[in-house]
């Protein structure tokens, strides 16, 4: 039985934070598939890969050794090497003492945005963005303040349009490239222009780089590489999440300057002690040994199915897609060519009702893109084996031709 009468008075700053949209609508997909519906759960955030072979030999290991005790605040110092050594590939000039292990790149976020926040402070979000941001600034007791790119500009934002928000409270600029829901990739002129503008207004960047390696066709930039003055301001938030298939592992990484870095330590060491030492033991396994082609490999094959994903789309009248998702592993889509139409006795008026609709109609999940600041887009993840992919996208189509004008 549950208890449903409480006397517990809740932090107005918890009191009315929703549990994450797309963790929500990911357990609903899966709840379906699992009472035996033949639903496409297109609602992902992680490639549909097994965990590379090394990091789990090396947590088996770990566990036979019985590398089971704290371990120092910061992480294990191999790992921290191994860290700045692996992101130091994109040119950045990282040592292991700039680097805190935490557990995922959320909490790296979450540590990130309440050492840097007095009350009040706003954050810069580009959006459209993660769902996750304005919650963990406001958590932080800072003033998440989006910034939208032109309605016909594409889906990055531009050096004027942080211009345009920048007040006297704020202090820090979030990027994210690639990033999550857009798949957009800025280049390096893109980043560095909007790096100006922190430098120009004494801003500190936290720059989420979760999705490196998944880039196609393009050059990925490290904000930190782009100057050492853009160094001396950036926190570069990463892990194992994403490239390495490790997402329940629950591995990432604050890189900074080592005098922010020991902040964030101090902050762990009260907290959360330290992530799991076998998860860390997993992360040095993925990060030292040589995967090059297996995640070469990997990438080539989410690279065909984001392909396939645009032309597919492209072609179905009503849905609008972005030819620059050259990053992540999601196809942002505008829907709203297809409000007014009917379903039924229904008539689409936002991209909520087509995710739902389309999930009734058409057991294909996606997400509806309110939660990240994009109330007339639908998030697609291509990360499902190619069959399934193929055959979502043509539930879709058929979706699309069943409606009729309203
Ligand atoms: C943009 C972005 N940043 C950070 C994260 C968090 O990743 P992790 O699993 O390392 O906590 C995610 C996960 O979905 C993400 O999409």
């Amino acid at each position: 039985m549950t208890t449903t009468t409480t006397a517990i008075r809740l932090a107005s700053r918890a009191a009315h934070l929703p549990p994450s949209a797309t963790a929500a609508l990911d357990a609903h997909a899966k709840h379906l598939i699992a009472s035996g519906v033949d639903v496409i759960n297109l609602t992902s955030g992680e490639p549909a890969f097994p965990t590379v072979e090394p990091a789990a030999r090396a947590a088996a290991a770990a566990i036979e050794e019985d590398f089971t005790r704290y371990t120092p605040a910061a992480g294990i110092p191999e790992l921290r090497t191994a860290v700045a050594a692996y992101l130091n590939r994109h040119a950045t000039s990282y040592a292991a003492e700039d680097v805190v292990i935490t557990a995922g790149a959320k909490q790296a976020l979450h540590y990130a945005f309440n050492v840097l926040l007095d009350q009040g402070d706003e954050v810069l979000i580009p959006a459209p963005y993660w769902v996750s941001y304005p919650h963990m600034v406001t958590l932080a007791g800072g003033v998440p303040v989006e910034v939208h790119p032109a309605p016909d500009g594409g889906l990055k934002i531009t050096p004027d349009q942080v211009r345009k928000a920048i007040t006297p409270r704020t202090r820090v600029l979030l990027l994210n490239s690639p990033a999550n829901p857009s798949g957009a990739v800025y280049t390096r002129d893109e980043l560095a222009a909007l790096a100006d503008v922190a430098v120009e207004h004494d801003l500190t960047l936290i720059s989420d780089e979760i999705c490196d390696h998944w880039v196609y066709g393009s050059a990925f930039t490290s904000v930190a590489a782009l100057s050492p003055e853009v160094a001396a301001r950036t926190l570069t938030i990463g892990g194992v999440s994403k490239t390495f298939a490790m997402t329940g592992w629950r591995i990432g990484w604050v890189a900074a300057p080592a005098s922010v870095a020991k902040v964030i330590s101090a902050v762990q060491s009260h907290t959360a002690s330290a992530p799991s030492s076998i998860s860390q033991r997993a992360a040095l396994g993925a990060l030292t040994a040589d995967l090059e082609e297996e995640l070469d490999k990997r990438r080539a094959a989410l690279d065909e199915r984001r392909r396939s994903t645009l032309q597919a789309l492209a072609a179905v009248p009503g849905v609008r897609v972005d030819a620059d998702a050259r990053g992540a592993f999601f196809v942002f889509a505008d829907v709203s060519g297809t409000y007014g139409h009917r379903v039924g006795d229904r008539t689409i008026t936002s991209a909520a009702d087509f995710a739902e609709l389309l999930l009734a109609r058409a057991k294909v999940a996606v997400v509806p893109g309110a939660d990240f600041a994009a109330p007339d887009h639908v998030r697609i993840s291509y990360t499902v084996p190619p069959e399934r992919l193929s055959e979502a996208l043509e539930r879709i189509a058929g979706f699309v031709t069943t409606l009729t004008r309203g």
